[in-house]
């Protein structure tokens, strides 16, 4: 929906475009703008594409119903650690193909940062959290650690690129350069923005106005990545480094491994995994059936993410001889993607990735009286695209069980459930096991956190001393 113009058209450049999509309204205020609101405006007003906007309007209007589930069945799952059931894969030969895929420079980290994180409620970007029980550290810096640590073993920077969206780019950027980029190499981060769709509203299929010179936005989901990395030329830039896959995760788990061999190579199809190695995914057994996570099927024969909102109760509580759910594959949002698969999948448009919508209630301008209206009920359609539409385009997409306890921190809300203590807890709870194998207790009321080197070793299977070992009552970062 967004392109880059080469120089900013003006509003009567603009003007017979937007009438002809039937949205002249929004330019009801111009004449009252300044001349550098009136900048904002024609730079926001040609990043619409105004031809393709009726289209999509109305494919998106009307009451919101629920994709119907379809027939589903139980997706094939594939599993480095044995679960009977499960299509067994060999993790030693996975892990020495996905180690030779990071050594050779095959792999990138990718994280989707342009969230605009309302349930937590944070000031600033969600990756700017401090979320390290026992350093402190924010989600970005446990992610650069990580990646650090994996970058020394390899002899040479994996890159790691960060999807911000026009919200907080400026801002996320800053708090990389005052912070000397993380100790990274500064050509190793490299930042893109995604995409923004414009809100409207339901009866009509007007554009909102957030202000007399701002359209009503909000950034196009996390599947705008694909769209985002074309646009903003970060594919073409991958692929002339020779990088061949892509790690994908989101900024709010801090137990994501940014870069895991076992998950690389089983995605590009070593230790006998059922892969084409175009998009794999990770899978945690659901807590239970109604928790509210989506959940992996063969949706009409296709793997596919199925939203806990459009299981039906009886599909999600439905259980196997064993007692097991049958629909117990919850999605975690962690992927490897090939470079060649997300090109060909933006080629493929809409049918691809389409937009989901959401009814939300959207501050916006009177047209009438000029003054902001501050709506009670939902009075707007957002449109946003999801990164695992992916999923059932993929030839053989590979969906991997890990254990949720060393790889799923979901930091949604400030408390409670996925929230900032629960994933402090979990970080706790997974550094304490890691030093029980390495054969030393958890002291009573000690903090525990793995150090980025810690959590790379444990991937990648390499030996780690603990950094400290920790006394009672004491916070140590192993
Ligand atoms: P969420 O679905 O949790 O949304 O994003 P959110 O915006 O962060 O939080 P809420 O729903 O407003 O409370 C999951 C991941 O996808 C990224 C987020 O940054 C997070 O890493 N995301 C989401 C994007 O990068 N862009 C988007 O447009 C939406």
């Amino acid at each position: 929906m967004t392109t880059t113009p080469a120089a900013t058209p003006t509003i009567a450049d603009l003007r017979p475009a937007i009438e002809n999509a039937g949205q002249g309204h929004v330019l009801s205020f111009v004449d009252e703008l300044s001349a550098g609101e009136l900048e904002a405006f024609q730079a926001q007003l040609s990043s619409i594409d105004w031809a393709e906007l009726p289209g999509v309007i109305d494919r998106y209007r009307g009451t919101s119903a629920s994709e119907a589930a379809g027939s589903l069945e139980p997706p094939v799952v594939s599993c480095p650690s044995g679960t009977p059931g499960d299509v067994a894969v060999d993790a030693d030969e996975a892990r020495a193909a996905g180690l030779g895929l990071i050594r050779s420079g095959s792999v990138a980290a990718l994280t989707v940062a342009g969230g605009q994180g309302t349930r937590l409620g944070f000031d600033g970007p969600k990756g700017t959290l401090p979320i390290g029980p026992a350093s402190g550290r924010t989600l970005f810096e446990v992610f650069a650690d990580q990646l650090a640590a994996a970058s020394a073993w390899a002899g040479q920077p994996n890159p790691w690129l960060l999807m911000t969206s026009p919200q907080n780019q400026q801002q996320t950027q800053r708090y990389f350069e005052g912070r000397n980029w993380l100790g990274l190499d500064r050509e190793q981060i490299r930042f893109f923005t995604q995409g923004v769709m414009p809100s409207f509203c339901p009866q009509t299929g007007r554009l909102l106005l957030a202000d007399k010179g701002v359209l009503a936005t909000n950034p196009d989901g996390h599947g705008g990545v694909v769209r985002a990395l074309i646009s903003s030329g970060e594919l073409d830039w991958l692929e002339r480094q020779g990088v061949e896959h892509l790690s994908y995760f989101q900024v709010d788990n801090p137990l994501v491994p940014p870069i895991d061999p076992v998950f690389l190579g089983a995605h590009a199809g070593a230790g006998g995994a059922p892969s084409s190695g175009q998009f794999s995914s990770k899978m945690v057994a659901k807590a239970d059936a109604s928790e509210k996570v989506g959940v992996f099927a063969r949706r009409n024969g296709r793997t596919s993410v199925v939203e806990y909102s459009d299981l039906p109760t009886d599909i999600a509580e439905a259980v196997d001889d064993h007692g097991r759910l049958l629909f117990e594959a919850g999605s975690i949002a962690i992927h490897a993607a090939s470079v060649a698969f997300l090109r060909s999948i933006d080629e493929a448009g809409e049918s691809a990735l389409p937009f989901h919508r959401a009814f939300k209630k959207v501050p916006h301008v009177d047209l009438e009286s000029g003054e902001c209206v501050e709506p009670t009920e939902p009075n707007a359609v957002k449109l946003e695209r999801f990164v695992f539409d992916a999923i059932p385009v993929a030839d053989q997409p590979m969906v991997m069980r890990v254990a949720r306890e060393r790889e799923f921190a979901p930091t949604k809300n400030p408390t409670g459930v996925d929230s900032v203590e629960s994933a402090k807890q979990l970080q706790h709870d997974r550094a304490a096991a890691w030093l029980a194998a390495h054969g030393h207790a958890c002291p009573e009321g000690c903090t525990l956190e793995l150090s980025g080197q810690a959590a790379w070793a444990d991937v990648a299977g390499i030996d780690h001393t603990p950094q400290a070992t920790p006394k009672a009552g004491e916070s140590a970062v192993l």
